[in-house]
C-alpha cells in the first residue's frame, strides 16, 4: 500500500486509458459498467486517460481502434499483451474541464493523467486541478506514441525540471510515470522529495521486439507494448525503483491473478491495470475479480 501525503491510500488502481477520459470507459465497458460486471469504486483511483493542454488528434479515431490497437498472441495463439499507437488522441485540457470533469462520478476515486514538455502547460493545468478533488494528479513524461512529447524521453533534466515546475503548482499529491527507454532510476532519485510514487507506462515495440515488424500500420509507428509481453521489461523496472528505495512503485502488466502476488515479492507497493482490460473485451471484469480475491485471501496489498 501507498500512503499518500493528502491521507488517501492506494492498492489498486486503473491504468491511464483503460477507462477513458471519465472512469466509465470505452462504448465497449459501457456494457460491463450497465450490468455491473465493472464496478470502477473498487479501485482507490481510476488514473484517467492522458491530457495534453491543447486538443490532440493523436491517431485514434472513432473508426479505427482495430488500426491502431492491436493483440499480440504467442505460438499457441494466446493473447499476450497489445501494442498501441493512440498518441495521446485528447480533447485538450480546457474541453475536459469544463465537460468532462463537472460529470465525474462522485462515488469514484480519481487521477488525473497530464503531458506536455512545456512548463507553462503544466503549470496551468496544474493549478486549474486544484479546484477537483482528486487522489494525485500523474505526470505523463513518457509516452511512447506522441511526437510533441518525445524529447522527453532522452532528457532526465528536462523531465526533472517539469515535475519540478508542476509540483509547485498543484496541491495533489504527483505521480511520475516513467518508461523503459528513459533513465528512469535518476529520474525517480532526483524526484524524491517532489512525487509520492512512481508509475510505469508501456514498452517501445523494438526494445521488446527489437528486428521485428510491428503489426501497426507504419504511418502510426510501432507503438507501446503492454501486457505479459511487457512484464519482462516492467517488472525490471519495478525491481529496480523499489530496490532503489526512493519512491514506492506501483507495479503494472498484471495479467493474472498469479502476477499479484510475483508483483508483491519484487517490491510493488500497489498495482495499476491497463491491458488486461481489454485482455477480454466485452466480458473482463477481471481486474475487478483479482481485487476482490486479494482482498479476501489476503487484506491489505
Ligand atoms: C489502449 C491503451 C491506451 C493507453 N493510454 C495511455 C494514456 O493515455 N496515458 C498513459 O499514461 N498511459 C496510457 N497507456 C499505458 C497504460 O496506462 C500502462 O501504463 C501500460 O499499458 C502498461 O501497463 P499494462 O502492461 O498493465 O497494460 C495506454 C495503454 C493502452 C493499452
Amino acid at each position: 500500500m501507498i500512503n499518500l501525503s493528502n491521507d488517501c491510500s492506494l492498492e489498486f488502481l486503473v491504468a491511464s486509458g483503460a477507462l477513458a477520459f471519465d472512469g466509465r470507459g470505452y462504448p465497449w465497458e459501457r456494457l460491463r459498467l450497465w450490468n455491473n460486471k465493472l464496478d470502477p469504486s473498487v479501485f482507490d483511483a481510476i488514473v484517467l486517460k492522458t491530457l495534453t493542454y491543447k486538443p490532440r488528434e493523436g491517431n485514434w479515431r472513432w473508426y479505427n481502434s482495430h488500426q491502431v490497437v492491436k493483440w499480440l498472441h504467442n505460438k499457441q495463439a494466446e493473447v499476450i499483451g497489445h501494442v498501441n499507437s493512440i498518441g495521446l488522441t485528447n480533447p485538450g485540457f480546457d474541453a475536459w474541464f469544463k465537460n468532462i470533469a463537472p460529470r465525474l462520478n462522485p462515488k469514484w476515486n480519481f487521477i488525473v493523467s497530464i503531458a506536455s514538455a512545456d512548463a507553462a502547460e503544466l503549470i496551468a493545468m496544474g493549478q486549474k486541478l486544484n479546484s477537483l478533488p482528486l487522489v494525485a494528479v500523474e505526470f505523463n513524461s513518457s509516452c511512447p506514441n506522441s511526437p510533441s512529447e518525445r524529447s522527453l524521453l532522452d532528457n532526465t533534466e528536462e523531465v526533472v525540471f517539469l515535475a519540478r515546475r508542476l509540483k509547485q503548482a498543484t496541491k495533489h499529491p504527483l505521480i511520475i510515470k516513467v518508461s523503459y527507454q528513459q533513465n528512469y532510476l535518476e529520474i525517480v532519485d532526483l524526484l524524491e522529495d517532489y512525487v509520492e510514487a512512481v508509475a510505469i507506462n508501456s514498452v517501445p515495440w523494438n526494445i521488446v521486439y527489437p528486428g521485428q515488424k510491428s503489426p501497426l500500420p507504419k504511418k502510426f509507428g510501432q507503438g507501446g507494448v503492454s501486457g505479459l509481453a511487457a512484464q519482462p521489461f516492467t517488472w525490471e523496472m519495478v525491481r529496480k525503483i523499489s530496490r532503489q528505495g526512493v519512491v514506492p512503485v506501483i507495479g503494472t502488466s498484471v495479467w493474472s491473478y498469479a502476477d499479484l502476488a510475483k508483483l508483491k515479492s519484487i517490491g510493488a507497493r500497489a498495482v495499476a491495470f491497463g491491458s488486461v482490460f481489454i485482455k477480454t473485451l466485452f466480458s473482463s471484469n477481471l481486474p475487478n475479480e483479482y481485487a476482490h480475491k486479494w482482498q479476501k485471501e489476503h487484506g491489505i496489498f
